[in-house]
């Protein structure tokens, strides 16, 4: 199959852009005392983790939901997962339980509630699950705050016999994207004072604290090399988007959401096939990929409505790739992706873990 014959809108890999990418990762991370774990959420799709964990330097993966940890193990592609989230809501507890049978599962925690959901899910289940104390670092999101609250939580989770505590994590996900270099690691670096000095906090109180766990695409060699981290949660990487691309950092855009032009009504402009049910755009609109001076104007349903240069020779019926902005959201539209290699089709990629697996795998009984 060639990329023409490609049914649009779909997602296209640059296989062995893609390659280059996980292997540059893997081996920044073959040095040094910290590991990647790559995040699952980024692509969802098992056959891009099976050749990040191959590329080495990996403790397992990284999970944002427990039904991504449960397509992770019913596809077998690690022992070791980290849901680097909270996981409060019915019947999430008695999964991750339920996993913990199966795989070493270690879960984020930032509350008592999350604490006791989940030891208490484990005991029913006979399971064991690793806690990694959240400790919120500055994104103003989840994580408990650091000092005495993160302390007070961990000596909860170490009295419990249902659950083990392994250490603690925090995601500067408010630093990733700033472009500047040098802001960039000052600000990682007050960031991570919040998360190593509580981890002192612990191993001075008498806890065991094994895990540090943090860090995305924008920081792997930055906090990825700061003394007491001991793993980097990067999906964005393999992939890459324009958003990333923006930094200094060393990986290519592997990744493009295929089109076909369906109209061209006026000289300077067209539109494609590939509108927001195929991009996301909460990064912005896409760019658009190889078309010199081309530029999206908006997306809409079905369409994305480009500017073009007069001169353009590109007609109804044509190919049209997209760079999005944000790979995440973009990926979870989609139910495959077609790998493609010196232009030709080379394999169709389930992303397993898209939407809500759990829809699909238990429909709820009325
Ligand atoms: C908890 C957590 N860790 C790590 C990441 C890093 O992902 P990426 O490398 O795609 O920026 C994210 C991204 O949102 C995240 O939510």
């Amino acid at each position: 199959m060639n990329i023409s014959e490609i049914p649009t809108p779909a997602l296209v890999v640059d296989v062995e852009a893609m390659q280059r990418n996980i292997d540059r990762m893997a081996r920044f991370f073959a040095e040094g005392g910290c590991k990647l774990r790559p995040h699952f959420k980024a692509h969802k799709t098992p056959e891009i983790a099976r050749r990040q964990l191959a590329a080495g330097s990996c403790t397992g993966l990284t999970c944002a939901t427990i039904g991504e940890a449960e397509v992770v193990a019913a596809e077998g592609l690690t022992n070791d997962v980290l849901i680097a989230n909270e996981i409060a809501g019915p019947g999430k507890a008695a999964r991750a339980a339920a996993l913990a049978q199966r795989i070493d599962l270690t879960v984020a925690v930032d509350s008592e509630y999350g604490l006791r959901d989940l030891e208490t899910a484990a005991r029913a289940a006979g399971s064991n699950v690793g806690v990694l104390v959240d400790i919120n670092v500055g994104l103003p999101r989840c994580g408990i705050a650091p000092g005495s609250d993160a302390l007070a939580l961990a000596q909860q989770v170490d009295a419990s016999d249902a659950v083990t505590l392994r250490g603690l994590m925090g995601y500067e996900g408010h630093v990733v994207g700033i472009e500047d270099r040098g802001e960039r690691e000052a600000r990682a670096a007050k960031a991570m004072s919040r998360l190593l000095e509580t981890a002192q906090l612990l191993r001075d109180n008498g806890l065991p604290c094994e895990i540090v766990s943090a860090g995305g695409t924008g920081t792997f060699d930055i906090t990825g090399r700061m003394e007491g981290v001991t793993e980097i949660q990067a999906g964005s990487y393999a992939l890459m988007d324009t958003a990333y691309a923006k930094l200094d950092i060393p990986f290519e855009q592997a990744f493009s959401v295929l089109g076909t032009m369906l109209s061209r009504p006026r000289p300077d402009q067209c539109a494609a096939d590939n509108g927001h049910k195929a991009c996301s755009q909460d990064h912005g609109n896409p760019d658009v990929k190889g078309i010199e001076g081309a530029r999206v104007l908006f997306l809409s349903d079905e369409h994305a409505t480009i500017s073009l240069p007069e001169s353009s020779t590109l007609a109804v019926g044509d190919s049209i790739e997209l760079w999005p902005s944000h790979i995440d959201p973009t990926i979870n539209l989609h139910d495959v992706m077609y790998a493609v290699e010196n232009g030709e089709v080379t394999g169709v990629w389930p992303i397993a873990a898209r939407g809500y697996p759990e829809q699909r795998q238990r429909p709820v009984a009325l």
